[in-house]
Order: C-alpha cells, then sequence, then structure tokens
C-alpha cells in the first residue's frame, strides 16, 4: 500500500539542545494524538541524529540523515557514511536535495551512487527532484525531473522502489514562501509515477509515495495532500516548531 509520510528536514539548523528540545516538543505534540496512519520522519544534522533518536524512542517517529557519503568508509575526512548515520539512530537518508544539488555539486550520477550506498545499508531513500524557475518557465519540468529520475534511479531493480520514496520539490518553492498549486502538484506528481510505471510497470509506480515540498505550511498542506498522486510532504521551514509541525501532518485528517 502506498504510505502517506511527512518528513521533517530540518537543513542546518538547531543546535544539540535545540534539537533534542525540539524532539521534546514534537513528542508532546504528538503524544495521545492519532496520526492515522502518517509516518512521521525527521532529519537533523549529522551530530543530533543520536540524540533526536534517542529522545523519539517509542513515538514511532523516524529519523533520516540529510545526506550520506557514496563510501562505506575510509579517508574522506568530513564525511558521514551510511553506516555510520544508521548507527546513530537513522533508518532513512535525504539524497538529492536541490540545496546539495546547488551548493555541493552533487548531480544524478553521483547521487545513483549514494542511492546504492543507502539502499545497502537497509537505509530508506527519500530522494528529491524538482526544476528551477527558468526551467519552470520554459515548460522544462517535466522533463527535468523525468531526467532526474531516470539518470539517479533507473538502474534500481523494481524490488529496491520498496526503499524509495520520491520528494517532489519545485526549487523555485523552496523557502521562498511560494508554493505550487495543489493543481500544479498533482499534475507532476502524476507525470513522475507515470515515468516509474513505464520503466517498472504499474504495481510499482502505485506504492511509490511522492511527497510534495517547497513552502508547505500548516495553511497550505490539507489541500495540497488532498491530490490523489500526493502522499506526503517534505517540510523545511515548517518542520522546525512542533505545533506548525504537527499542523502540516493534521493535514491528513478530513
Ligand atoms: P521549505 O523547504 O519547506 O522551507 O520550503 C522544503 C525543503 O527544502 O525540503
Amino acid at each position: 500500500m502506498r504510505r502517506k509520510i511527512v518528513a521533517g528536514n530540518w537543513k542546518m539548523n538547531k543546535t544539540l539542545p535545540e534539537s533534542v528540545a525540539l524532539a521534546k516538543d514534537l513528542k508532546a505534540v504528538l503524544a495521545g494524538q492519532c496520526l492515522c496512519g502518517v509516518e512521521v520522519v525527521v532529519a537533523p544534522v549529522f551530530t543530533n541524529i543520536y540524540p533526536v533518536a534517542e529522545e523519539l524512542k517509542g513515538t514511532g517517529v523516524a529519523v533520516a540523515a540529510q545526506n550520506i557519503h557514496q563510501k562505506t568508509s575510509g579517508a574522506y575526512t568530513g564525511e558521514v557514511s551510511a553506516p555510520i548515520a544508521k548507527s546513530a539512530g537513522a533508518s532513512k537518508v535525504i539524497l538529492g536535495h536541490s540545496e546539495r544539488r546547488q551548493y555541493f555539486g552533487e548531480d544524478d550520477a553521483l547521487l545513483a551512487t549514494k542511492v546504492d550506498a543507502a539502499l545497502a545499508e537497509g537505509l530508506e531513500v527519500i530522494f528529491c527532484i524538482g526544476e528551477v524557475l527558468e526551467e519552470r518557465k520554459a515548460n522544462k519540468h517535466f522533463d527535468v525531473v523525468e531526467s532526474q529520475v531516470k539518470n539517479a534511479l533507473f538502474h534500481l531493480p523494481a524490488s529496491a522502489w520498496q526503499n524509495i520514496v520520491l520528494a517532489y520539490e519545485p526549487v523555485w518553492a523552496i523557502g521562498t514562501g511560494e508554493t505550487a498549486s495543489p493543481e500544479q502538484a498533482e499534475e507532476i506528481h502524476a507525470h513522475i509515477r507515470k515515468v516509474v510505471a513505464d520503466k517498472y510497470g504499474k504495481e510499482v509506480a502505485d506504492e511509490v509515495s511522492i511527497l510534495y515540498g517547497g513552502s508547505c505550511n500548516p495553511k497550505n498542506a490539507k489541500e495540497i495532500f488532498a491530490k490523489p498522486n500526493v502522499d506526503g510532504g517534505l517540510i523545511g521551514g515548517a518542520s522546525l516548531k512542533a505545533e506548525d509541525f504537527k499542523a502540516v501532518i493534521d493535514g491528513f485528517k478530513a
């Protein structure tokens, strides 16, 4: 069954005590609440994965890393591998975020190797795709996301897709306060699902969760999540306050 997921990408925010405090707040606001089948994920910075995972033990909230290196270990100063992130408490990893692509030069070929490294370690991958504003204006957004999916993920066998979640994040909507309309999100999510179906078949494609990201917040989440091909959200700014994040999760409630 296709899963509903709301993941908070904390990016390079929150010191260690602040991360633990946010995890505690999240635990408090979610206590006794029905998540009603929605999987909740948070992605703190590497150094805070362990304390946040400890704090959230038993709550059902999963912890993700925001990146990993493609090698398992070795002389790669400053990097963190999949086994290391996993040993700290991460069960998932966000890969291909536009900020990694833009500021750290990560391209689809590199990302394909990171995907392999994550899956080999049993980490679920939340794989981000999305076009920049110029590409949307030139009506190239369908082609852009299609090539991102193909280049980074189409080497995988069908069985690997059980551990792949896609996140469509139009770059022009990230942190800008501008959101794709629910119709724009639905249209491109449906296209992404078709791209997967054309390669792997309808059954695999129907099972893949496709999240929307980009200024998703308590005000707009409900309308976006209501679209049939939108299976949740990857949330930046609105995940940094427990109440706001909970309100986004509640976007799934009738
Ligand atoms: P935003 O970030 O919600 O702050 O726009 C989303 C993301 O980059 O994942």
